[in-house]
Parts: structure tokens; sequence; C-alpha cells
């Protein structure tokens, strides 16, 4: 593991904050552990596109809004942008292999993964501990990504663990 230690740290925050060391960003922000989710939709034309993303958040309860990013150079961007309903696969601890299908690029992403069809049209990830269907409703940018924020329109979920992603591994959630 590499170690920083606070001088570098604070000498490197100091200094060299508007051209970061990507190792070193990576190596600070992946301190922190995530959830991983499949984000997906179906096109105006019939195509189903899905992106796995651990930068889901919630943002607002009244209204309902979560947010995500997206990264600028990514191939499914422009189908995003384009539609406004998706879903949100919040991916079980069991899932693992799903998040790794789904962050790669592919013609067929959803090859021997089952689904069905949610009220806005999105696929949904059979096995997933929850399924939030959005509607896009606003588009930031955010450096080298696009931050999509987006109203909340169906909620479901089951009982499970979810799968962790923390520090570029996957990992289960053990209770204590
Ligand atoms: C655990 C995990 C989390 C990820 N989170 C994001 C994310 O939040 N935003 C993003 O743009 N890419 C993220 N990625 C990378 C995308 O899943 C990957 O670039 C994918 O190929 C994008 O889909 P596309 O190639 O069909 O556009 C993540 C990958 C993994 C393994």
């Amino acid at each position: 593991m590499q170690v920083v230690n606070p001088a570098t740290l604070t000498a490197t925050a100091m200094t060299d904050l508007r051209h970061p060391d990507p190792s070193l960003y990576r190596d600070v922000m992946g301190a922190f552990p995530t959830g991983v989710t499949v984000m997906t939709l179906t096109t105006a034309d019939g195509t189903r596109v899905g992106v796995t993303a651990s930068s889901f958040n919630t943002v607002s309860l009244d209204p309902p809004l979560i947010l995500w990013s997206l990264a600028l150079k990514a191939p499914s961007l422009h189908a995003f942008r384009t539609t406004d309903h998706f879903a949100v696969n919040i991916l079980a601890e069991d899932q693992r292999q799903i998040a790794l299908q789904f962050a790669r690029p592919s013609d067929d992403k959803f090859a021997g993964i089952p689904t069905e069809t949610g009220q806005t049209g999105a696929p949904l990830l059979t096995g997933a501990l929850a399924h939030v269907e959005c509607r896009t409703v606003a588009r930031h940018p955010g450096g080298d990504h696009e931050i999509m924020v987006a109203e909340v329109l169906t909620l479901r979920r089951r009982d499970g663990t979810p799968l962790v992603f923390q520090r570029g591994a996957f990992h289960g959630l053990t209770s204590t």
C-alpha cells in the first residue's frame, strides 16, 4: 500500500492542485467506499444501454432527486444525453460479474443477463438490490465528466447485502 505522509500531502495540496498526480488523486479518493450501480436505458430505436457507475448519490428528498456522473469519453454518453428516462440498478454482493460486464465497452452488454422492462421502458437487472426509475432533469459540466441530476419516478427494493467498491476492488459488506 502506498503511504503518503502528511507533509507530502500538504505540499501536494498547496502546489499541485490544478495538475494533481493522477495516481495520488485516485489513491486518496479510493479511500472512500461506494456502492455499485448499473445505469440502464432503452433508446428511442430500442437499443439497450448500460453503464456501471459508482458516482451515484441521493441529492434531495422533496422533490426526490439523485445524481451521477458519466465520463465525456464514454461511448454511452450520447444515449444518456438524448434519452431522459433511465433506471438505477443497485447491485447486490453476488453481482460483481455484472458490474464488470457493464464496465467494458461492448456491442451487447446485456448478453446472458436476465432483465425485465420497467415502467419507463428501461431494462431492470434481475437480482439487483433495488431498482430506481428516473427522469434526467439537468445535465451539468463536471470537468472530464457530465453530472446528471434526475427526479425519481419509481422505487423498488429487496432484502440483501450490497456490492461495495473501494480502492479499485469489489468487497462485500460485513455487519458488525
Ligand atoms: C465499480 C465501477 C464504477 C464505475 N463508475 C463510473 C462512474 O461513476 N462514471 C463513469 O463515467 N464511469 C464509471 N465506471 C467506468 C464505466 O463503467 C466504463 O467506462 C464503461 O465502459 C462505460 O460504458 P460505455 O463504454 O458503454 O460508455 C466505473 C467502473 C467500475 C468498475
